[in-house]
């Protein structure tokens, strides 16, 4: 008989004990998520990357360290990219200097020194910039640019991204996106595919992408005058912004595909680090052969010629090694040959009368 209680309690004691387990996990976990926020924070990277974020800000301004961030704008923390993090100068953009000019008055002056801007009220900084046009042409590399340039926070946002992945939530997100920018500023908003988002209201739009869209306006009323949070549009479909939003972006600079003295400047800089074959390179020759091009297909011109050298290359060393029998590669020093006009024919479009210097590549 004691036998058989002692089975029955011990069988007992192991029921609680097991559900005592699993409860204490359950509880763990949904503290865990409401501590980490309600959307980002669940993955431990994007944790992770929130926290890192949001040190290195701390660290260039220390007085960051009082402000307090909800949870919804501690998500958009990974979207932040601060101005050190940004590679790109306008240097490494070529054939654009007229824009580049004018959006120093539109964007960077009104961000890095915006007392000018709002003692006279004539002088008020624009509300936002667009800049529109076909693929590959520099847009993102301009705003990129421009946040390093003023030295401002920049938070990039893909609208597409926004409404796939928080519908719901989504004006939350918008919310804290400009209430993190202000308590960032000087801060650039960069909002890339705005056309996925503003474009021309519908009757057949969702509610709440209705609602969103109303949302994103008044915030951005709000912001007018104050040069220290600017928004940036990108798009290449310019044609299908409401024009609601249109009119909150007065400032449009068209980023065209670049004509033949654009490319040059552009294959100037894409080709600035790379090894030139004085003698039988002749920049004039690629920039005619590549009309139509933009400046993302000339990026890829160049690195297949950069590649037609490098396989050269691999190809005498493979031969010299089988030629000495030798396993090892360390100890053969040739050089790789510098870029030629004709690493780049096969993708050019030149005239018959157009001679290339031929030189033969064996
Ligand atoms: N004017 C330019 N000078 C130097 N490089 C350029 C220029 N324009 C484009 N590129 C090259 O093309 C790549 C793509 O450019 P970018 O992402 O800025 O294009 P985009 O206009 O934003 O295109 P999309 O509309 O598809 O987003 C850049 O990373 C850069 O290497
Ligand atoms: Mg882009």
């Amino acid at each position: 008989m004691s036998r058989k209680f002692d089975l029955k309690t011990i069988a007992d004691l192991s029921v609680l004990v097991g559900t005592g387990i699993s409860l204490y996990y359950l509880v763990t976990r949904l503290l865990n998520d409401v501590e980490a926020g309600p959307l980002f924070g669940r993955s431990k990277e994007s944790k992770n990357r929130q926290l890192s974020q949001w040190q290195k800000l701390v660290t260039k301004r220390p007085e960051l360290a009082k402000v307090d961030l909800n949870s919804y704008e501690q998500s958009v923390l990974s979207s932040v990219i601060t101005s050190d993090e940004l590679d790109i100068s306008f240097e490494d953009i070529g054939g654009l200097d007229g824009i580049i000019a004018d959006l120093h008055e539109s964007v960077v002056y009104p961000l890095m020194m915006p007392e000018v801007y709002t003692e006279n009220p004539l002088l008020q900084a624009p509300s936002g910039v667009l800049l529109h046009g076909p693929p590959g042409c520099g847009k993102t590399m301009l705003a990129k640019a421009l946040a390093n340039e003023s030295g401002a926070n920049f938070i990039s946002i893909r609208m597409s991204q926004v409404m796939d992945k928080w519908y719901g939530e989504s004006n939350k997100i918008v919310d804290a996106m400009f209430s993190l920018a202000n308590k960032l500023q000087p801060c650039m908003i960069f909002i890339d595919e705005i056309d996925s988002f503003l474009r021309e209201r519908a009757a057949t739009d969702h509610e709440v992408t209705a609602m969103l869209k109303a949302e994103f306006m008044t915030l951005w009323d709000g912001l007018v005058g104050n040069g220290r949070v600017m928004i940036v549009g990108a798009t290449n479909r310019i044609g299908d912004i409401d024009s609601a939003f249109l009119r909150r972006l007065p400032k449009r600079f068209y980023i065209s595909t670049p004509n033949k003295e654009q490319r040059l400047r552009i294959l100037k800089v894409l080709l600035k680090d790379t090894k030139i074959d004085d003698e039988n390179f002749d920049l004039d020759t690629i920039a005619s052969g590549t009309s139509g091009m933009s400046g993302s297909d000339l990026k890829e011109l160049c690195r297949e010629a950069a590649l037609n050298a490098a396989r050269e290359y691999i190809r005498l060393k493979r031969q010299i090694m089988v030629n000495s029998k030798k396993d090892d590669s360390s100890d053969i020093s040739i050089e790789m040959r510098p870029l030629r006009t004709t690493d780049f024919a096969a993708h050019l479009k030149l005239d018959a009368q157009q001679p290339i210097h031929s030189v033969s590549l064996d």
